[in-house]
């Protein structure tokens, strides 16, 4: 069965990574999410692509500054549509919350935390934590382009299936090596540069492909006719009904 995951939930019909992008995925039968998480400076695990505030909020300002209770006054949802306004930057428990009652399954990337190590490896235990609260029968994959960070979270949560994400820019002949030190079960590969000759060596080699971002139908036609399991899209909202949850 291949895979339709919404890439920062409904992300072009709600602002990106918020409770709202992921609750529309269940009435456009979508039963696959993909989310970021980074930790605060009171290691509150949030839901964001980036370590900033800038891009996606009204206030300005690196994430590792802030605590959970800064998030009631950040703004997550005006940017995008008046709709939105008053949206929140989402807890990863809240997120949880919204998969265990929608059903869903769940791909959370683990950004590179860029305030060091030891944050690094506080949010690798605050998001074991809360995945304790994961209801058992959610499918749940855990990917990162952070390597040594996502190969820490296997040995310290085995029994999660992984992924490795690769860029094109940094896809290179050392991909076999990467996944067996990790012990991945999935590589996350760039769609740019991606040729039926990679997805088969990948295929060959026992692993599981998801692609990544993947906005356009017959782009996702031809991966899947080339025996990948599973696309990103920003626009799952199109995809036709064979990809959706019947
Ligand atoms: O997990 C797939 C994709 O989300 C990776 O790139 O930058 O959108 O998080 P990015
Ligand atoms: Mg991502």
């Amino acid at each position: 069965m291949t895979k339709i995951f919404a890439h920062r939930g409904m992300s072009t019909l709600a602002p990106e990574n918020t409770l709202s992008a992921f609750s529309l995925c269940k009435q456009h039968g979508i039963q696959w999410i993909e989310c970021d998480v980074d930790i605060l400076a009171d290691g509150t695990v949030v839901i964001s692509h980036d370590d900033t505030l800038d891009r996606c909020t009204d206030c300005s300002g690196s994430l590792y500054d802030l605590t959970k209770d800064n998030l009631r006054d950040i703004d997550a949802g005006s940017w995008f549509h008046d709709d939105f306004i008053g949206e929140k930057i989402p807890t990863f428990d809240q997120l949880i919350t919204l998969v265990n009652k929608h059903k869903l399954n769940l791909n959370v990337e683990i950004k590179s935390c860029t305030s060091g190590w030891k944050m690094t490896s506080r949010l690798l235990d605050n998001v074991i934590q809360a995945l304790e609260g994961l209801e058992p029968n959610r499918e749940l994959i855990v990917s990162s382009f952070n390597h040594l960070a996502l190969s820490e979270f296997k040995r310290r949560r085995p029994n999660t299936p992984i992924a490795c994400l690769f860029e094109d820019a940094n896809l290179w002949e050392d991909w076999h090596s990467i996944l067996e030190a990790c012990q991945a079960e999935y590589i996350h590969p760039e769609d740019i540069n991606l040729t039926k000759d990679k997805i088969d060596k990948f295929r060959s080699a026992g692993y599981k492909v998801n692609v990544y971002t993947v906005n356009d139908l017959a782009r996702a036609n031809q991966l899947f006719n080339w025996g990948v399991d599973g696309v990103f899209t920003d626009i799952a909202q199109q995809f036709p009904s064979k990809y959706k949850k019947q």
